[in-house]
């Protein structure tokens, strides 16, 4: 069932409020609902079994993006950040982009990249052909040390070798063996360190050399997910500009970007500023995807910009946004963060390389919010408004005095939380 998701007025709602309606609107399960109602969304007991020395747990809002509609399906987008403007700004581009057809995407098969470095080989050459020539028995090998993946109809599929610091001494040459796993809807890194750490052995064996590293390459370039978007510039007009200028504005940011590493950076922290939420809120590994994602962006040798922003021949605006994603809905803390599964009954995703596709499309949305204010009003008209009540609850402000500090902090033009604290204590005094 398609559930639009355009849900007008919602930022209106209380968070009670909101509850309520998501709980009806998707008609949550008992758990699900229980752990929505539920102030802890982390019990201590669950944590402590998830990592080490636990002390408590720490808390971020947890939010929806809303308006997605990707290939054709509604998607509410779960988002845990601390950022004020990003989730506002993520579903009002994800507005216009369903008025225009909503978000297309695809991605390529979930491959993940398993490394075996080896030294000190007396031939390196040899080795590298011997490695090549045994591929169907390390092939089989891997499998066999991870049987269920393979009934899940995923596996090891192939295997590369490369020789690196070729040239350098004896002591840094070395060879790596590349080994590509499907992994299915697992991240895979569980997978991957397991098969490239039984493969160890053999791989000695068979080169003369001695192994040291074995473990997941972060690098996911053959697990790739693409969203495109193409807007009509009437669709992107605001309070003085046109939409052509919007649009004008949006690909010169690209162009920046792409140009200059010093503004990559910042246009791709915007990027990351979308899909960074949806990845903690589905209890994924975000560190890898960052990791991947500007890797990625670097591929030609220079850090350029993660998305591409184009005129088409009708002069519509066209986005697109290709990054790796390694990131699964089975296993990790996807299954075992409580908050995560909430955030799954929300989604209603099939598999990983679905999720890869929203937070591609969530990415992308990010990056259009970000460059269309930077080019046209800048950013600090909006993001002031939401600072600003921040700035209040520093200052103490609590219920519905946020508001009222926050207003008169924006009134005076001045967001300080000295200030928000000389207010304060007038309206309690
Ligand atoms: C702020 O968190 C993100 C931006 O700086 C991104 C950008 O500059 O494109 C607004």
């Amino acid at each position: 069932m398609n559930i639009s998701s355009r849900i007008p007025r919602f930022y209106k709602m209380s968070v009670e409020e909101r509850k309520q309606h998501i709980i009806e609107r998707y008609g949550l399960d008992e758990e699900a609902t229980n752990q929505l109602m539920n102030e802890i969304s982390l019990p201590e007991e669950t944590a402590d079994k998830m990592i080490e020395n636990v002390i408590g747990t720490f808390g971020l809002p947890l939010g929806l993006g809303l308006n997605f509609l990707i290939d054709g399906k509604d998607y509410v987008v779960p988002m845990a950040v601390e950022e004020p403007s990003i989730i506002a700004s993520a579903s009002f581009i994800a507005k216009i982009v369903r008025e225009a057809g909503g978000f297309k995407t695809e991605a390529t098969d979930r491959v993940m990249i398993g490394q075996i470095q080896v030294v000190g080989c007396p031939d390196f050459e040899e080795a590298k052909a011997t490695i090549l020539k045994e591929k169907d028995m390390l092939i089989q090998a891997a499998n066999d040390a991870y049987p269920t993946l393979v009934a899940r109809g995923g596996g090891a599929e192939d295997l590369d070798v490369r020789i690196i610091n070729d040239g350098d001494s004896e002591f840094t040459k070395m060879l790596v063996v590349h080994l590509y796993v499907n992994t299915c809807d697992a991240m895979g890194a569980n997978i991957i360190n397991t098969m490239a750490e039984s493969l160890a052995p053999v791989v000695e064996h068979l080169t003369k050399g001695k192994v040291y590293l074995r473990i997941l390459s972060n690098y996911a370039d053959k697990c790739l997910a693409k969203a495109t978007c193409v807007i009509p510039p009437r669709l992107l007009d605001t309070d003085g500009f046109t939409g052509e200028e919007v649009r004008d504005g949006v690909v010169l940011a690209y162009e920046f970007a792409d140009s200059d590493p010093y503004r990559a950076v910042t246009h791709n922290k915007g990027i990351m500023n979308g899909i960074d939420p949806v990845i903690i809120a589905t209890g994924n590994d975000w560190r890898a995807v960052e990791a991947g994602a500007h890797a990625y962006a670097a591929r030609t040798g220079q850090y350029r910009s993660m998305t591409k922003w184009s005129v088409d021949e009708a002069g519509n605006l066209v986005g697109e946004l290709e990054l790796p994603m390694s990131l699964g809905i089975v296993g990790g803390a996807s299954r075992v963060h409580p908050m995560a599964k909430v955030a799954y009954d929300l989604l209603n995703i099939d598999s990983a390389a679905e999720l890869a596709k929203v937070v591609v499309s969530v990415g992308l949305a990010q990056n259009l919010g970000a460059i269309r204010a930077l080019a046209t009003d800048g950013i600090q008209k909006g993001h002031m408004r939401l600072h600003s009540r921040s700035v209040a609850m520093a200052a103490g402000a609590t219920g519905e005095l946020v508001d009222t500090i926050a207003d008169k902090l924006v009134e005076a033009k001045e967001i300080r939380v000295g200030y928000a604290e000389e207010l304060l204590k007038e309206y309690t005094k």
